[in-house]
């Protein structure tokens, strides 16, 4: 059994700012950093550092060197990530004095996968193998049906929640790892239990982990409900911080550690990434996360 991250790989470029910008204004950033990101990119490397072998694939653009070296340095197979001579996709984000921040996306190469290459990376993919999406690239609902037709396991985490998502056949997907902003958008319900229900009704062929900001996260199969607190840190940047959480509860899962230890450990990981700034380098090792007392 492998995992497939079929996902983005973004340039982040970072502009720590007073305040989020506001209609009309103009603001001179205090600080420009660029980092590796996406949400794939993110995902993958998350569960890498939290030891699991991964296989990453998606297209990077003439600027992705580093987005390259970021996953062969960390272990992250990329012999399906492809290089094409356009700009690939980058971000604008604002990070403000709180940590929280809000990122303009331009897809770039993210979004120029074509039927031919998804036939070309599933086909060395098995049944029982798992696949992990998000929805920062095009043809999702090409390779959701092409995954489930080979039989292969599908954990959807629906980020960003936007239309492109309504072409997908969601009744494919076994697990959603989802925020509370996607699950009210996906349920159209904004309480914590009425998402879950609603979610479980609609997709009861699947199991949910909603993450709930500073309420911590729930995972609910339609049976049972597990609950898991967020561990307290003082918050630098967010960016990344559900990512983490995906690639940790992921690997954990798969290690076949069962929920409630996956959900602590997704947790403990997402709390360490809040406290530093950045996506892949907030991103912390299994080591750094078993020695850390929060
Ligand atoms: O989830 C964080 C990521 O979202 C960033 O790294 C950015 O690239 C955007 O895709």
């Amino acid at each position: 059994m492998r995992v497939l991250n079929y996902g983005s790989l973004n340039m982040d470029y970072v502009y720590t700012v007073d305040h989020m910008i506001r209609e009309g204004e103009t603001q001179s950033s205090l600080k420009l950093e660029t980092f590796c990101g996406g949400k794939g990119l993110n995902q993958s490397i998350a569960m890498a550092r939290a030891g699991v072998p991964v296989y990453h694939a998606g297209i990077v653009g003439e600027d992705g060197d580093m987005l390259l070296k970021a996953c062969r340095d960390n272990g992250v197979d990329i012999s399906h990530v492809k290089k094409l001579p356009v700009k690939g996709g980058h971000t604008v984000i604002q990070v403000d004095k709180e940590g929280q921040n809000s990122i303009i996306l331009y897809g770039g190469t993210n979004q120029m996968q074509s039927r031919e290459d998804v036939d070309r990376v599933l086909n060395d993919f098995e049944a029982g193998d798992y696949l992990l999406l998000q929805n920062e690239i095009n043809l999702l609902d090409y390779i959701i049906d092409k995954a489930y037709a080979k039989g292969m396991k599908i954990v959807l985490n629906p980020s960003p929640c936007n239309e492109k998502l309504l072409r997908c056949d969601l009744q494919k997907i076994s697990l959603f790892l989802l925020n509370e902003i996607e699950g009210q958008q996906m349920a159209g319900d904004a309480d914590e239990d009425a998402i879950l229900e609603h979610l479980a009704e609609k997709f009861p062929g699947a199991a949910f982990v909603l993450t709930l900001g500073k309420a911590g996260a729930v995972y609910y199969d339609g049976k049972e409900k597990i609950f898991q607190n967020i561990f307290k840190v003082q918050t630098v940047d967010t960016t990344a911080a559900g990512d983490t959480f995906t690639g940790y509860f992921m690997a954990s899962f798969m290690r076949g550690e069962g929920v409630r230890k996956a959900l602590c450990i997704a947790a403990k990981a997402s709390a360490i990434a809040v406290s530093k700034a950045g996506a892949v380098p907030s991103i912390p090792t299994i080591e750094e996360v078993e020695k850390a007392v929060l």
